[in-house]
Formats: structure tokens, sequence, C-alpha cells
């Protein structure tokens, strides 16, 4: 996600801005801006690209009151007129989140006479404090937050006013001496103050330098607690969590949440992606899909496979970026690539191959600006903020919650599915993000199998339809960050080969979510219970028969059977990780790997 910071005090606020967001910089930014009020003033320095640059570029600039920001591009491409703060008037703003009715507002806004700029959400912000603005900072952000939908974290900055807020997306107030800080993340700030309030959802500061009044949505004053943070650098980048790893599955209901948000009405039924140049009737055209991808992004792919063909009734085949070139593909096919960083260098081979047969080309990824995005026709963002652990984790849930959504838009559209379908599936989708965070509460229980996994030297994943792909992702994970050879396998195909491998020192992850191959898929947990094998299962909350097959069992909130695998998802990330961390691996650089892969 983007940084946001904001001071208040009796320094200069421009050294203190710049140095901060530098200390947010691990994270990784397209963009960087700083706002602060001299000479009357609000003046605003901003522009694409890196920390140093803009500083080298900053004016002799003096002001004790601003606010800074780095953006990861979600609204409009990276560049200095996307880049924050946004201002209207003498008013400037740094959000991080997603504004689900901006277009709206936005045309509101313009019929008021607001002329925008931008290609951002966030300027709506701007413009709408400025709106509500009489002669109180805080007495127009209280109405202007309720007039928005979506998830926000902002410092706003008005004269030598300073205020903060956050729903959804996370905000913290430093508390020093004779100065007062805002940062959506404790490193940022640490160097300055080791006193923190965290704000809650809806609520609101009014920072000066002597000061911090905290409000309610409503305006009425609240009393918060200042909580001592001991963490070290290290540990503060971290969020306090031992690993970049661990935090970024802690992340996935927010990342998830962003990748719907503003997307999916269920009381409509409806799904929109605004970037989606398709009409209804190229939609109805498609009679075939290529997925195309690597590694994680390719098993995403391959639920994708499940999706398209059960909900719209679309052939799919899931290609290894760097074997397409060898299967050519069909002028007719829609192309999807799939790619969190954007940058692979095998899937931009084979996206380019794919273009050169004349196919229609769709990317999936998160990086704005990456260069699948330049090369393809259309693109869909994951929105699940930066990821730096080299597994991925938080950007493979969130490119299965595009697909889900683009699955369910394709057999709407196509007519496979009624309304009613589409409703209860968008029902059950935003409810996973809620028990993701039910999954995550449990996770010291993984922990204590992920012991018994730990002095493995082999281990198998199995799934079945759309468990399959989940089992492939298990294993993946697994041998990547835990150097534990495992394997993916549909269960059914265990008898023809690999069965001969099972024994009591191969532990067997059975991916037995209840649906209509469960029974199927009890049978198989039999087979290798034959052969002795340790069998933990990954089980929906309401099996109560599970227990009897195997060793253990991990219990997954109930959900619709096809929408189960995101929840299973997390219990095989969980158990890789815990399982690496029990082996001293270093989890989030794993030997011979990269983030980005970008060589052929
Ligand atoms: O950036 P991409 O999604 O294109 O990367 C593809 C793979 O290199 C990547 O998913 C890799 O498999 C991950 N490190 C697995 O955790």
């Amino acid at each position: 996600m983007c940084g946001i910071i904001g001071y208040s005090g009796r320094r200069q606020a421009a050294p203190i801005l710049i140095d901060s967001l530098g200390r947010l910089e691990y994270r990784g930014y397209d963009s960087a801006g700083i706002a602060i009020f001299n000479n009357n003033t609000v003046e605003v320095y901003k522009d694409k690209g890196r920390i140093a640059d803009l500083e080298k570029a900053l004016p002799d600039i003096s002001g004790t009151v601003g606010i800074g920001h780095t953006r990861w591009a979600t609204h409009g491409r990276p560049n200095k007129v996307n880049a924050h703060p946004h201002t209207s008037g003498n008013i400037a703003v740094a959000h991080n989140g997603i504004i689900e009715n901006y277009q709206q507002l936005r045309e509101k806004l313009t019929q008021l006479g607001y002329i925008f700029v931008s290609e951002t959400d966030t300027e709506v912000l701007a413009h709408l404090i400025n709106y509500y603005y009489k002669n109180n900072l805080t007495d127009a952000v209280v109405p202007a937050l309720k007039d928005i939908k979506g998830s926000y974290a902002i410092a706003v900055l008005c004269g030598s006013e300073l205020v903060a807020a956050r729903k959804d997306s996370p905000l913290v107030i430093g508390i020093g001496e004779n100065e007062n800080f805002i940062a959506s993340d404790i490193p940022a700030i640490l160097k300055y103050t080791r006193k923190m309030i965290f704000l809650e959802d809806m609520e609101i500061a009014s920072l000066t330098p002597d000061s911090v009044l905290f409000f309610d949505s409503n305006k009425r004053q609240i009393e918060k607690q200042i909580n001592i943070i001991d963490w070290d650098m290290e540990a503060a980048e971290k969020s306090g969590y031992e690993h970049f790893m661990l935090k970024e599955i802690h992340e996935q209901p927010r990342a998830l949440h962003e990748t719907f948000a503003g997307r999916i009405s269920e009381l409509e039924g409806t799904i929109t992606f605004d970037s989606l140049d398709l009409t209804e009737d190229q939609i109805k055209d498609i009679s075939r899909i290529n997925v195309i991808a690597c590694g994680t992004s390719l098993n995403a792919g391959l639920l994708g496979k499940y999706l398209f063909e059960q909900f719209a009734g679309i052939h799919v085949d899931v290609e290894i970026a760097s074997e397409f070139r060898y299967v050519h593909s069909s002028p007719g096919s829609l192309v999807i690539v799939i790619s969190q960083s954007g940058e692979t260098a095998d899937t931009l081979a084979a996206l380019r191959e794919a273009k050169s047969y004349g196919c229609k080309t769709l990317a999936i990824t998160n990086v704005m600006g990456s260069t699948i995005t330049r090369e393809v026709d259309n693109v869909i963002y994951t929105r699940s903020g930066p990821e730096i652990g080299v597994a991925a984790t938080k950007t493979f849930i969130s490119q299965l919650g595009v697909i889900y959504l683009l699955a369910l838009l394709f057999g709407k559209i196509k007519g496979k599915i009624s309304s009613d379908q589409m409703k209860r599936m968008l029902v059950s989708l935003k409810q996973i993000p809620a028990q993701i965070t039910r999954i995550l509460g449990n996770k010291e229980f993984i922990e204590i199998y992920a012991q018994i996994f730990s002095n493995a030297n082999d281990s198998f994943f199995i799934g079945r339809t759309f468990n399959y792909p989940i089992a492939l992702e298990g294993a993946l994970k697994l041998k990547e960050i835990s150097y534990i050879h495992a394997e993916g396998y549909a269960a059914g195909e265990l008898k023809h080969g690999p069965l001969a491998l099972i024994t009591k020192n191969t532990p067997v992850i059975a991916i037995a979510t209840r649906g209509i191959t469960y029974d199927k898929m009890v049978n198989n947990i039999k087979e290798v219970k034959a052969r002795e094998a340790p069998v933990l299962a990954i089980a929906d909350e309401k099996d109560i028969e599970i227990e009897k097959y195997v060793d253990g069992v991990v219990k997954v909130p109930s959900t619709e059977d096809i929408i189960s695998p995101i929840l299973s998802t997390v219990v095989v990330q969980l158990l890789s990780y815990y399982t690496a961390k029990a082996r001293n691996c270093t989890i989030d650089q794993p030997r011979n790997l990269a983030k980005s892969v970008t060589v052929e």
C-alpha cells in the first residue's frame, strides 16, 4: 500500500517528511510528494520516481506543518499529476485506500465547478473537503467522510491545521515533545517517537504541535490510549511480524477487500471492472481462453480454468508461459496473462507471441505501469499492495479474487448463471476476507502440525477439482521456502504412480472441503493411510466425519464449495511458513529465487 506521513511541530517539516518517507522506501512506490504550509499557502512538491530525486528538486522551503506520501498506483498511471498530495484551494490530501464512489462524486463536484486535473480517486476527497470547509478543517472532514464509500487513511492539511482519519486502512498518530506525527506505518516515525496511538475505523484526529484531539465520526471527542512501541526498526518494518511473508499472509483480508472494492454489488448481483474494454457482444463471442503464467500465478490460472468452465462454459487452456510459444494459439481466443509483478520475462515473451497471432489480451497484475500492462489490450489490477516476501501470498489471493469475479461476469453475460446464483456467489465472496481473519486467528494450531512436517524429506498435497490448484500451490510454497520436496497431485492420479512413494515418512495434506468429489477424496485419504502416511486434512468446519480418517484436521469456515479454495490457500500458506520457520530457513529470501524473474 501507499505510505502517509504528517507533521505538526516546531521544527522544519520538509526534512522530517522526506526522512520519514525514506523509511517506507523498502515497501516500494512509484511516486512521492509533500505539501507544506509556508507563507500562508500550502505548497506542494511531488513527482514520479524516487524520494531522493524529490528531495534534490525541493527549493528552500520553510514551514513547520506538512504531509507527505509515497504512492503505489491503483487509480491512474504513476506520474507527477497523479502523485499525492492532491489539492483543492488551500487544502492538500494524502490518501491510502480506494474511494469506491469516486466517479459519482467526481461528476457531482464537476457540476459544482470543481476542476479535476488527475485520474485519481483521491482528488475527489480534496474537493469534497474544500466544498464543506468554512473555518475549521475537522468540521469539513467529518461530512466529507460521510459522503464517501470505500477505504481510506488520510492526512489533510489546510493552512496550519492538520487532520487524520481512517477506515479499513491503517493509520497511527505519533506523540512527540512539542511535535506530533501521522503515519501509515510505524517505521516512518519510529526515529522521532515511540509513543503511538492507533486510530480505529471512523476515528478522526486533529493535530497541533502541543495536542492531539480525537473524535468519532460525529465529531464527539473520544479518549485514546498511548502505546509504547519497543520494536527495533527491522521489526517495525514487518509490523512486528517475524517475516514479511507472515505479515503479508495477515494482510490478505485487506488485500482481498481492496480487490473487490467498487467492483461488486451483491445486492444487485453485478460486477464492474472499469478498465475492462470488452463489450458484452465481444464477451459473448469468447469460446476459448488461454491463460498464461508462471509459478504461483500459474496455479491461480489453473483454478481459473475450473471457474471459467463452470461459471461461463468457456473452454480454457492453461499454459506455462515458457512453453507457450511451442503450443500456438488460435487468433480467436482471449489470452489472459497473470503476473503479480507484471515483469516476468517468460510471461512477457508469451504475451508478445500471443499478440503476434492476433489474440485479444488481458493482464491480471499487481503493478501499475509494469511492462506487461503497457503491452496488453486490457488490464485488471489486483490491488494487493506491494509484496516483499519472495513467496507470493497476498498477490495470489487477490489474483483469485479477480478471477472469480471475471469468470462470474463472463458467465452472467453469456447467460450461464442466473441473477440469484450471481448474488449468492457475491455474498459469499464478500464474506471471505472476514473468514480469512478467522483462520488467521487459529494459526497456532497450524503451527503445531508444521512441526511434524519440518522433519520430512518428502510430502504430498492432494486435492480434486478446484482444490487441485491449491494442492499445487501448497506444494510450491512448501518447497520454495522450506526446501522440503513436495508434490501437488490431483488425488485421483496418485494410484497411477506416486502412490509408490507414499510411506509413513511422507506426510500428506489432503484438501477435503465439501463438494461433489468429497467421497472420492475420502477414498484417496484411505489409500494413503493404508500406506501409513500421516495425513492432515483441510476440511469444512461443519464436517464431523473427516476426523475418523486422518491424523489431524484444520477446519475452514463454511462457504460455497467452489469458493472454499481461497480459504484452503491460507492454511497451506501458514503450514509452509511455520514448517520453514521450524527449519530455520531464510523465509523472505529463499535460496536461488528472486521476487521478479526477468530472465527467460
Ligand atoms: O510476478 P509473477 O506472478 O509473474 O511471478 C511468477 C512466479 O515467478 C512467482 O509466482 C513465483 O512462483 C513465486 N515466488 C512463488 O511464490
